[in-house]
């Protein structure tokens, strides 16, 4: 059995679980019994946002999961995000206090007295987004949120929190796999200490996100493997799955599969049985194809 960690620094305090579970298009009907099973089936991270709209049903789960493996509350990382308001959707930006508040919201709705990682969701906020980071910082000083974060910020939007002296985040949400690694962003955020958080780590698979109303993006550009994955995957006996997440853990980054099979949840945990060899890491390397899918609406570090 090959070592491998399962989990990653993000602050002197604070480590996060090096594989966790998704619930974006988690319904709220859904969420909380999938939850339940995916604690029983031994996620110790739950990533959530207060835009995916299930963060009642996902406490309801989270509880039923504690009960039904005698787990406690510190023993489980929970992730959640402020929906900053989007000007180009006709939202206005919130505000400082509005964030605290929204926090307050999504902490009563997922049934919790701390969150143990608070991001912004995207850098949407416009002149809002420092008074929203500002809001963050406060929160964590208070021991609320344990680690801070952003999610969907590229380089120029991490350069404002610095150039105005504030904190920089302890993480950065982003869409990570082969086919979109942003090594300059990457770069970046090593050289500033900000944890890389992998989402949607499975984009190249085919069957991604492909139910009706699963608003995937997937394009010509970002839909055929060549059957390059599928090949690994062979040689080191795991699913094209395993070894696409396998690929974010060994390049030290945490990732957040979402199924909402049981057996797919399993097997998505089981990556700690083989190690992708440095020849094909450098051949993965090889494949960035740019900046991603996963926001149908388009790229939102892109955004104002
Ligand atoms: N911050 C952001 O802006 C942002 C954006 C996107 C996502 N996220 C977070 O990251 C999480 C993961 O990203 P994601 O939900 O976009 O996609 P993902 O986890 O990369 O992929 C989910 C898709 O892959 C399928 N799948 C899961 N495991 C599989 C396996 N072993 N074999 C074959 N298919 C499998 C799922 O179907 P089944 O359910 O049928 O198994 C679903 O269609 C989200 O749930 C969310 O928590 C954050």
């Amino acid at each position: 059995m090959t070592l491998m960690t399962d989990s990653f620094h993000l602050n002197a305090t604070t480590r996060i679980p090096a594989v966790g579970f998704g619930t974006y298009l988690v319904s709220p009907e859904d969420a909380a019994g999938v939850i339940e099973t995916a604690i029983k089936a031994g996620y110790r991270h739950i990533d959530t946002a207060s835009g995916y709209s299930n963060e009642e049903a996902v406490g309801e789960g989270i509880r039923a999961g504690l009960a039904a493996t005698g787990l406690r509350r510190e023993d489980i990382f929970v992730t959640t995000k402020l929906w900053p308001g989007n000007p180009a959707w006709g939202q206005e930006p919130k505000t400082g206090a509005e964030t605290k508040a929204e926090f307050e919201k999504s902490l009563s709705l997922l049934g919790l007295d701390y969150i143990d990682l608070y991001l912004i969701h995207a850098p949407y906020g416009g002149d809002q987004r420092l008074a929203q980071w500002q809001a963050l910082v406060e929160m964590q000083s208070a021991g609320k949120a344990r680690a801070i974060g952003v999610s969907n910020f590229n380089e120029s939007h991490l350069e404002e929190i610095r150039a105005a002296g504030l904190p920089m985040p302890d993480a950065n949400q982003i869409e990570l796999h082969p086919w979109s690694q942003k090594p300059a962003l990457i770069a970046y955020m090593a050289k500033h200490g900000i944890a890389p958080i992998a989402y949607s780590s499975l984009v190249p698979l085919s069957t991604w996100r492909v139910a009706p109303g699963q608003d995937s993006a997937t394009t010509e550009e970002m839909s055929a493997s060549g059957g390059i994955f599928t090949e690994m995957a062979a040689k080191y006996g795991v699913s094209e799955a395993q070894l696409l997440l396998r690929w974010g853990v060994q390049n030290g980054y945490a990732v957040l599969p979402k199924s909402m099979n049981p057996d797919r949840m399993r097997q998505n945990l089981d990556l700690a049985g083989f190690e992708i060899d440095a020849a094909d890491m450098a051949q993965m390397a090889t494949m960035d194809r740019g900046d991603g899918v996963a926001w149908a609406t388009g790229d939102p570090s892109k955004a104002a």
